[in-house]
């Protein structure tokens, strides 16, 4: 990934981001003095503001009205705090739309949405884009050289509420992209393998979008589309960013992600993290009940990839309960800056939120806020003026870099294509293999680094591959060059199974991976509902643990790999169930059946140890220990989820920053809290 040295910063920030989005439109302008007093007595260094701002910047077409944003732009500089400055293309106003009705989005059932929420774009309307480049401009030309503007924000969460139209302008534009993929009719056949129930189209015009159809559409067609709409959304990101770096030259511009893989499935952000000159992303716990801050975890090592490494920021959490699920629990005392500090020990440069005041009308007046509507005379305010002042204090960790330990593989094009249908079995889940997988890596207190498929995996000891359906030919040798040279490969069921355009790998599979797991499967075994499989320890092989897998099963065939565990019931027993390839220098295993929990530890701990990768049984479960490093120093950071104080042993003394006392042998965590050691030397 081609990033500058040193990532770019909001400019003219100096100090970590704190903040959260600021809608002051929402609020007659004394509040906004009331507003800025807080702020300061918070610590907020840097709002977004703008976001949902057109249909006060345009009350009517062409006529402009800025001198409200003027005032505030103004006010927040006077009280030394920064924008990040929306350009409102996510909510075009009433008017737009009542000139261009077409540029609201269609359903796959042909259903256009209408007005009245917000996100309601088709992306592929020139009306649209027409009128996203001209506000994107006046905003530029208006504050390009104001004194307080930080950096652009594009938009809003590209891919959310809506991540693809299915109208006319859209199978139109599909037609001009297939044509630019694909080059004639022809090749659009042979890709989507038209062949199959008599698909074939004579030209490209006779091609549509996908839309709802009698049964089980076409899977190559429905791939395309999905990353025709996601191209279509990055068309239109680059076009404001582009007018924007003209105008404003020397200023970051970013569009926030949401990289938690629940949060939204339909961007690749691989593709994404490289037109951004700073990856942002927001971040909401899902609290159904599991361990929210495993998923905190992986979503912030996930942006961390996606930004090559380099730091990112954190441009929307929420400071306590949110509103859209559908039970929204508060966060318990701490919760807060233990999820913020989290997001930065794994490489964000500050904490910002959704939002900073509490509305009082609209779809959100019951999400949380950094000012609720309690008031500053309530334990969320008193906990953000405290992470505020934490935050102060860690300035030095700006610039540095998360340390990390392995890498899992992840791939949206691969995620879309085996989501959908008529697959052998509804129970295989990617998510939920990527989400296990990393659960257990942060159970071993691994710090975790996303990696492309096609990625230089050569820095990592040990890859693992949760899920990978779909894997071109050069994955396949990439991965084999990566065990050659010594690396450790693990490698989850139904990977390797199919190329880009969703055809199987000819010959038996896993196509992609059979050489470099040195065995094929000749058939898969999906179990029925709430089945599971036994697994043992063959004779001769060293002994390990019973296992129990559920969901798959695969009859395989072994070519080379040696068989650790094998079937002792189902379709294959007797046969092998998990193998260990020696491969050069490297070793490469396979696991056939869904492990999770300690029986997933038990085989990882196998390939952790042919890895070298000693096991840090020093910390507790749920203590987060996370370095960041640069020229600055060295940081670790420690996470308590605990209800229980953590004495945790330190290779190297240091001074605790939050507290400032000195930490020698050990620091002790108490519970729920947070610690943050600057390491000497
Ligand atoms: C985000 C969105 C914000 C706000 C927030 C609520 O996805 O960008 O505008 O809606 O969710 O959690």
């Amino acid at each position: 990934m081609s990033h500058p040295e040193p990532a770019p910063a909001p400019a003219g920030l100096r100090r970590l981001a704190f903040g959260g989005d600021y809608n002051p439109e929402q609020w007659p302008e004394e509040v906004w003095h009331e507003d800025a007093r807080l702020m300061r007595e918070a610590g907020v260094t840097m709002v977004s503001v703008g976001i949902f701002s057109w249909a006060l910047l345009e009350p009517d077409p062409g006529r402009y009205d800025f001198g409200w944003l003027d005032r505030l732009l103004d006010l927040l500089h006077v009280n030394g705090v920064r924008a990040d400055l929306g350009t409102p293309t996510v909510v075009p106003p009433a008017w737009f739309y009542r000139a261009h009705p077409e540029a609201l989005p269609v359903g796959k059932d042909g259903v256009r949405y209408a007005f009245g929420a917000r996100g309601a774009i088709c992306h592929s309307s020139t009306a649209y884009r027409e009128a996203a480049a001209g506000i994107t401009e006046q905003l530029a030309r208006r504050y390009a050289n104001h004194p307080a503007l930080a950096m652009w924000h594009v938009h809003n969460e590209y891919g959310v509420p809506v991540s693809a139209c299915y109208c006319d302008s859209c199978a139109a534009h599909f037609r001009r992209w297939l044509t630019a993929r694909h080059g004639s009719a022809d090749a659009v056949n042979e890709a989507w393998g038209t062949a199959f129930w008599g698909q074939r189209y004579r030209s490209l015009d006779e091609i549509e979008p996908p839309r709802t159809a009698p049964t089980v559409g076409n899977p190559a067609q429905q791939l395309d589309y999905a990353r025709f709409a996601d191209a279509t959304m990055r068309e239109n990101f680059t076009a404001e960013r582009d007018i924007l770096h003209r105008l404003s030259p020397g200023i970051p511009v970013t569009t926030n992600f949401m990289t938690a893989l629940s949060q939204c499935e339909s961007v690749d952000y691989w593709a994404w993290g490289r037109e951004v000159d700073l990856v942002t992303n927001d971040h909401y716990l899902i609290t159904d009940g599991r361990r929210t801050h495993v998923n905190l975890a992986m979503a912030a090592d996930l942006t961390r990839s996606v930004a090559g490494g380099a730091p990112w920021l954190l441009l929307e959490h929420s400071t306590s309960g949110v509103n859209w699920q559908p039970r929204n629990p508060a966060k318990r005392p701490g919760e807060m800056a233990r999820n913020s500090l989290a997001h930065i020990a794994r490489g964000s440069e500050g904490a910002m939120f959704f939002q900073w005041r509490q509305s009082r009308r609209g779809a959100e007046k019951f999400h949380s806020a950094m000012v609720p509507h309690a008031g500053t005379d309530s334990r969320v305010w008193r906990e953000v003026s405290a992470l505020g002042a934490d935050l102060g204090l860690l300035e030095g960790v700006r610039g540095t870099r998360t340390v990390a330990d392995v890498a899992m593989l992840w791939d949206w094009q691969s995620w879309w294509a085996q989501s959908l249908d008529w697959r052998p079995s509804e129970d295989h889940d990617a998510r939920e293999r990527a989400d296990t997988f990393y659960a257990s890596l942060y159970d071993h207190h691994l710090t975790v680094d996303f990696a492309h498929p096609d990625a230089d995996l050569s820095a990592y000891p040990l890859v693992v591959v949760p899920a990978l359906y779909l894997a071109t030919e050069e994955t396949g040798r990439n991965l084999r060059r990566y065990v050659e040279r010594g690396g450790t490969l693990v490698v989850s069921y139904f990977s390797g199974i199919v190329d880009a355009d969703d055809a199987v790998h000819p010959g038996p599979y896993p196509g992609a991976l059979r050489d470099v797991l040195g065995l094929t499967v000749e058939e898969f075994s999906p179990l029925l509902a709430g089945g599971t499989v036994r697994l043992t320890t063959p004779e001769g092989a060293p002994q390990g643990p019973g296992l129990t897998g559920d969901v798959w099963s695969d009859v395989i065939v072994p070519r080379g790999a040696e068989t650790c565990w094998s079937y002792a019931d189902g379709v294959p027993a007797g046969r092998p169930a998990i193998t260990r390839n020696r491969l050069g220098e490297g070793t490469a295993w396979y696991i056939s059946t869904r492990l999770s929990g300690p029986d997933l530890d038990a085989v990882l701990d196998r390939a952790l140890a042919d890895a070298r990768i000693a096991p840090r049984t020093s910390l507790a479960r749920d203590v987060e220990a996370v370095r960041r490093t640069g020229e600055s120093g060295s940081y670790l950071f420690l996470i308590n989820h605990t209800g229980t104080a953590a004495e945790v042993p330190l290779e190297t003394p240091g001074t605790e920053l939050l507290t400032g006392e000195r930490a020698g042998k050990e620091c002790t965590v108490p519970a729920g809290a947070v610690r943050v050691v600057r390491l000497d030397g």
